[in-house]
């Protein structure tokens, strides 16, 4: 299977490679909820590179976490 679909901001098939800042944010999460410091997270990068699928990916872990986003 292709883990690509062409097209801006589109989630692909198989969010690939990603495992890492997923567990990181995951992290930050937690961290935040425990009132314990942490530096928050910037993402960036060329277009095309995953930014928007990443951060919305984002969005939904927040939202499992009661988090409000806008
Ligand atoms: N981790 C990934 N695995 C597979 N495809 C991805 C991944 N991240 C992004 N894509 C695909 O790459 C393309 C560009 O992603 P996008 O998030 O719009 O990039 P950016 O916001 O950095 O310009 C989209 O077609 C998206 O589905
Ligand atoms: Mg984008």
């Amino acid at each position: 299977m292709n883990p690509f679909a062409p097209g801006s901001g589109l989630k692909p098939p198989a969010l690939e490679g990603r495992e890492a800042e997923i567990e990181a944010f995951d992290r930050l999460i937690v961290r935040t909820k425990r009132q314990a410091a942490e530096r928050g997270m910037l993402l960036s990068g060329l277009r095309g590179v995953g930014k928007t699928v990443l951060l919305n990916n984002f969005a939904a872990q927040a939202e499992l976490h009661d988090w409000f986003v806008c």
